[in-house]
């Protein structure tokens, strides 16, 4: 594959008739992109983790609406159809707000009875597209003005291309860094168990030219003791109304670890990542996924007692956090501060 057909890689291709979802569990070996034509394709494909990322699932969810309204418009319980799609595609994962706040989107479109539904469903989900990349570029700016120069940065899960529309919201800080010139090196956390860190933020890095070293999670304390790294940047699944950030199994101690060391911890996300509704991260449903992704690397006799305990997020308190950073503006120490200020007008 040439270095340009390698950038050009994109975590959903929208034709305008099917939507096409590069599978993310194939990664990096394997290129494969499966294509959708209704809503319950794109459900599978979420709660699978072909696509993921909480801005990707967002945007996947939005088409996956389109694609209903295809299917089922103009018969004449369309509606309920597509309301029935909805609650499914709401059902695919937990954790990451920005999948509730799509369908919402959609939903309110549907409320207001639009002449030409699918025409005007398309162009509500290809517009939170467009918005989604626009606020990666902003956020990877305002963030790299907030970090101003650092030798190196520390990331965890993939929060790149891959997990949004494109560029990135922890990635898309350092794509700004990096072209600026500031930043020698990105160490990338593995993130057990799915290696979203080994497979594909490192990945996405090297396609860049940008400078990478892969480290096991449990090392990210030796890491941060050996005075390597200035900052930790890590997206978010959901930001509660006082500034708890949900994210990737492991974010969590990153952040106690960081204030341990004298680290700065940013976290960099679109307000599509903010729920309000939620008082704080107490209340933020953790998605639990299957023993097997951890047991399948271990001998267990048939009638094994073991099992294993695999909570994919975890909450990160406001108090660990330096920075929050999104389209909308930045708080610099959002557990003193608060994050009201980036709330809707
Ligand atoms: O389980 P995943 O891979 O969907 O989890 C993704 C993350 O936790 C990301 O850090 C988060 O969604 C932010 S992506 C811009």
């Amino acid at each position: 594959m040439s270095t340009s057909q390698k950038l050009s890689v994109q975590a959903l291709q929208w034709s305008g008739h099917s939507l096409k979802v590069l599978d993310q569990r194939l990664l990096p070996e394997t290129i494969a992109y499966d294509e959708y034509h209704d809503a319950a394709g794109v459900t599978e494909a979420i709660a699978s983790m072909r696509v993921r990322g909480a801005p990707a699932i967002g945007i996947a969810a939005a088409y996956a609406v389109v694609l209903s309204a295809m299917q089922h418009y103009p018969s004449g319980d369309w509606q309920n159809a597509v309301a029935s799609d909805i609650q499914q595609l709401a059902a695919s994962r937990p954790t990451a707000v920005n999948l509730f706040w799509a369908l919402d989107k959609m939903r309110g479109l549907l409320a207001e009875n639009p002449a030409e539904p699918i025409a005007a469903l398309n162009q509500l989900a290809e517009q939170i597209h467009a918005e989604d990349i626009a606020a990666n570029h902003a956020m990877g700016e305002r963030g790299a003005d907030v970090i101003g120069a650092a030798k190196a940065v520390l990331t965890h899960c993939n929060a790149g291309a891959l997990a949004t529309g494109g560029y990135g919201t922890a990635l898309g800080v350092i794509r700004s860094l990096h072209q600026r010139g500031q930043l020698q090196n990105v160490y990338a956390d593995e993130t057990r168990p799915w290696l979203q860190g080994a497979r594909l933020t490192v990945w996405e890095l090297a396609q860049d030219g940008i400078p990478a070293t892969l480290l096991a999670d449990s090392a990210a304390a030796w890491l941060m003791k050996s005075g390597k790294v200035d900052w930790i940047i890590v997206g978010a699944d959901r930001i509660a109304a006082n500034g708890d950030v949900a994210n990737k199994i492991g974010t969590y101690s990153l952040a106690v670890l960081a204030k341990q060391h004298g680290v700065k911890m940013m976290v960099a996300a679109p307000s599509s990542t903010f729920d309000f509704s939620m008082e704080n991260g107490d209340s933020i449903e953790i998605e639990q996924r299957n023993p097997q992704e951890l047991l399948a690397d271990c001998y267990l006799e048939e009638g094994s007692l073991v099992n294993a305990w695999n909570p994919v997020f975890d909450v990160t308190p406001a108090a660990l956090i330096s920075a929050i950073v999104t389209e909308r503006g930045v708080v610099i120490d959002p557990g003193l501060h608060g994050v009201r200020s980036l709330a809707p007008c």
